[in-house]
Parts: C-alpha cells; structure tokens; sequence
C-alpha cells in the first residue's frame, strides 16, 4: 500500500498530504523502497554529482532571539565576533582556489546600514578575486526589498531562508511573539526573492518540539506549492543555553529525528525532482556518516566549513557541532573522501545552479 503512495508520488500523479505522512511513517521494506526510488530519481535527473558550497560563518551577532538557536540575541554565554573583511575574502579565495564553485555567506541576522553595505562591499570584491567565477548565496535573514536587490546585483544569485515551519500556529510556538517573529514576514520575503530572481531555498527543522506528521507532510506541500530551487533542511538538536532546552523531555529521540530527516529528503527528491538539496552539518551531528547517507538517498549539495578556526566554536546553533576544530583544509579532505565513499562525483569549478531553476526559465521563455 505505502509502496503504491510512492510511486504516486513518483509519477506525478495527484496525492494529498495525508499520503505524504503514510510515507513519512515507512518502516522496513517501505523505507527501503522510498530510499532506493529517490537514489533512482537522483541519478536520473541530477546525475552523481555533489556540489561544494563553501561556508563561511560570518558573523555570530544576530538580533534575533528563535527559541531554539544557540547564537539568539538574549544567549549571554557566548563571545561574539564578526569576521573581518580580509579574514572572509581569504576565506573566499581559499574556495576559489580549492575549485570549490561556489560559496555561501551565513551569518546571524542584522540589518544596519553599515552592515547591509558592508555585505555589498565584500560581494564586489569577492567576484574581483574569482575573475566572476565564484557562485555567492546568502543566508543572512530577512532583510528588506531594497537591500536584496542591491546584494542581487552586486553578485549574489542564491539565497536561503528556512521557512522553519510551514505552520503560523507551529511557527508562533517556536518564536517570541513580536514584531520581529512574524510568520508572514517571513513568507513574504521568501516571495520578494523570488520576485527578485533569485535561486530560492528554504527549509525545515525537523524533530522540534509541537511538531507532527501532518506538520512536516505541509512542510513538503508548502515547498512544492512554493516551487522552491533549492531546499537544506536538517534535524533539530538542542543548544543547553536556549529556552527550548527545558522543552528536551517532549522530544524524539534523535536517532529518530535523523530517521525522519532521510526520509523527508528522499520524500521531496521524488516530489521535486530536480531541485537542490542540501545534506545539512546538523545531520552529521547525529550520525558520523550522516551527511554521506543523505548525499546517497537524494541530496546533492555539501557545504565545507571553511570558516577560520578561531571563530567555530562560537557558531554553535545547537550542540556537538561536527568540525569545531578543524581548518579548512581539513574538511575539504574530509569531504572529498567521504563523497568518494558515497559513490558520488565533486562538481570542481561549477556553480551546480539548481537544474530547478534553470528548467523553470526555459519554460517560461519559450511560454
Ligand atoms: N538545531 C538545528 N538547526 C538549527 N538552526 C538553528 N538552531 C538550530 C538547532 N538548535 C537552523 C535554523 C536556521 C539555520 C541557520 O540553522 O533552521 O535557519
Ligand atoms: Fe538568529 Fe537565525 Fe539563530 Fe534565529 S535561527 S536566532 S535568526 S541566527
Ligand atoms: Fe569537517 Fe570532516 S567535514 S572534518
């Protein structure tokens, strides 16, 4: 039965949510089935190649305060620190010359004038120093419509914003409830990106406190509905110094949440078949080989920390953080033999644009 749901789904013929969440709960032979049909679609419509997206954690300051992010305004316990601008065009230019072909800016999220500008600026000269070549997204939050087209056109062309959850009431239980957690904000600006032409991706935590079968099926249908580029989503795991810590009884435990986490990607490989997908760190803060099993069952992105060593142990968004004390240079090795390991091809010197994207362009032109 939950076999004849998968290939449904597979064959793009009409299914609800409540068949998504049959699917999401597959044991056994049904799990292997999901897993091997999104290894196929994978293979198909993406090939095996995995792309680098070299991260750079740029700054811990957020003025946020998400119930379950370590790096929340209102954590006192943590140092702060903004990278300087050499510090994160050195890092850039280690991308480039590691043929990485692409990078990915994150940091907490601020919108100062100095800061929004300071972000161009270094957009500028980080496309200097890789002749263009560089692929920048950003991760920097919500910010306002100005600001995202100034950034567009200074060089940014991807930009990821997790919805978190795809439920207001779900979403309200997880912020404070004020004017910089609104829900709808946040999914307007998802649609200014896209308005802006953008690559867009977005996300979900998953295994949070509240949440529900039904909320990660709706998580599925608000991606597809939204029809996103790209998608990271990851397990939840607790940070001690945040309010969601005293909720840590209620919570699966979290061999389950990667569980669910394999299967929401394998899930949304085969509803969305061309998309990128994200094999998140938080994966790998689970299982030591959680990344490379999610690059075999449908993820098709990895992104290398080459963040200096000095700041790492200071963006913990949740504990155990895999690659605290590592270098750069030792996570490209790392990677580069744990794709081998899990038969996949690194995409050297290529953005890996979202296949997603592009196909949607060349339908619209030719509409
Ligand atoms: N566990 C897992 N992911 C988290 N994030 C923030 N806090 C946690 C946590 N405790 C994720 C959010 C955010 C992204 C940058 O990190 O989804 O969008
Ligand atoms: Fe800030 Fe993002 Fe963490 Fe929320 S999840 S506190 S916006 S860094
Ligand atoms: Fe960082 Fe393996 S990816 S050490």
């Amino acid at each position: 039965m939950i076999k004849f749901l998968i290939d449904n789904v597979l064959n793009d013929k009409p299914y609800t949510k409540h068949d998504l969440c049959v699917i999401l709960q597959a044991k056994d032979d049904d799990r292997q089935y999901l897993f091997k049909r999104a290894q196929e679609v994978k293979e198909k419509y993406i090939g095996k190649k995995v792309y680098f997206r070299g991260l750079i954690e740029y700054s811990n300051i957020c003025a946020k305060n998400c119930y379950y992010c370590g790096i929340r305004r209102d954590n006192k316990l943590l140092e702060r620190y903004t990278m300087t601008n050499d510090e994160v065009l050195e890092a850039a230019h280690f991308a480039y010359t590691n043929k990485y072909g692409s990078i990915v800016l994150q940091s907490g999220e601020l919108s100062s004038h100095s800061y929004t500008q300071n972000i161009t600026y270094l957009l500028h000269e980080i496309k200097k120093l890789s002749n263009g070549e560089l692929g920048i997204t950003l991760s920097l939050g919500e910010q306002s419509e100005e600001t995202y087209r100034q950034w567009y056109d200074a060089g940014a062309h991807r930009y990821l914003l997790r919805i978190e959850t795809s439920s207001k009431e779900h979403y309200e239980q997880i912020h404070p409830n004020d004017e910089q957690h609104r829900f709808e904000n946040r999914l307007k600006t998802l649609h200014t990106l896209k308005k802006l032409n953008y690559q867009v991706g977005t996300g979900v935590m998953i295994g949070l406190p509240f949440q529900t079968y039904e909320h990660l099926a709706a998580d599925l249908m608000f991606m597809k509905n939204f029809d996103i580029d790209m998608c990271g989503m990851g397990p939840y795991i607790e940070h001690k110094d945040t309010p969601m810590y005293n909720w840590k009884v209620d919570l699966l435990p979290l061999a389950e949440r990667y569980d669910i986490t394999l299967k929401m990607i394998a899930l949304l490989r085969i509803m969305m078949k061309d998309i990128n997908i994200a094999s998140t760190t938080a994966l790998q803060a689970i299982d030591p080989i959680g990344r490379e099993k999610a690059i075999t069952i449908g993820a098709n992105i990895i992104m290398p920390n080459i963040t200096p060593k000095k700041y790492r142990d200071k963006y913990f968004l949740y504990d155990n953080k895999p690659c605290a004390d590592e270098e750069a240079e030792d996570c490209v090795r790392c990677l580069e033999m744990r794709i081998k390991f899990a038969g996949g091809e690194i995409g050297y010197n290529e953005w890996g644009d979202s296949k997603h994207f592009l196909n949607k362009k060349i339908h619209d032109s030719t509409d």
